[in-house]
């Protein structure tokens, strides 16, 4: 089924401002540690190409791909790792960076996940966040937004694989 745009949340201009609002924050936290910034596939494909220009710092990234089973717009909580990462990070400062926290469920698991290999440091990184939403406990350490609970695209975010490449942050008529 074909949708339309609802209304524009946070425009081009405002999300500039915050990433680089995000970025001068995480570099200053992470200065003189070595960084590894892990995206997840693909909505957050489109903030960390621009997030990771405004560290300016050295960092290494890598990504990972999951999958809460099917093309769904509910979280299930059961979640299948698609593509891993290329390298261990035992030992290493790693950074998740995420396009939107919703139940919790996807990043709960990520988390258990990453942090059984012995990381030494793990942090979450999103650039929108349902808080009412939450299902589980989830420790953000870098926002862009709250947002309220609607079904939002734009900026990597899609639905049924489209809108990803919109430059903004919309939600949708039903
Ligand atoms: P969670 O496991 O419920 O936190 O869901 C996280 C994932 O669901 C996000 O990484 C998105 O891929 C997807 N998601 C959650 N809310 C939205 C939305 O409003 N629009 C598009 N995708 C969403
Ligand atoms: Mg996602």
């Amino acid at each position: 089924m074909e949708k339309s745009i609802k209304e524009i949340l946070y425009s081009e201009e405002i999300i500039k401002e915050k990433v680089a609002e995000l970025g001068n924050k995480i570099a200053k936290d992470y200065h003189g540690k070595e960084l590894l910034i892990v995206g997840v596939l693909k909505g957050a494909s489109v903030f960390m190409g621009d997030l990771i220009r405004k560290i300016d710092i050295p960092v290494k990234i890598d990504f990972m791909a999951v999958s809460s089973y099917g093309l769904s717009t509910e979280s299930s909580g059961v979640v299948k790792i698609i593509k891993d990462l290329d390298e261990s990070i035992e030992d290493k400062h790693v950074l998740i960076i995420e396009d939107i926290i919703d139940t919790g469920l996807t990043l709960h698991y990520l988390c258990e996940n990453l942090l059984s290999r012995k990381p030494k440091s793990l942090k979450i990184c999103t650039l929108l966040d349902k808080p009412e939403r939450r299902k589980v406990d989830i420790k953000v350490d870098y926002k862009g937004f709250d947002i309220p609970d609607e079904f939002i695209v734009g900026y990597g975010i899609d639905y049924a694989e489209k809108y990803r490449n919109l430059p903004y942050v919309a939600t949708l008529w039903n």
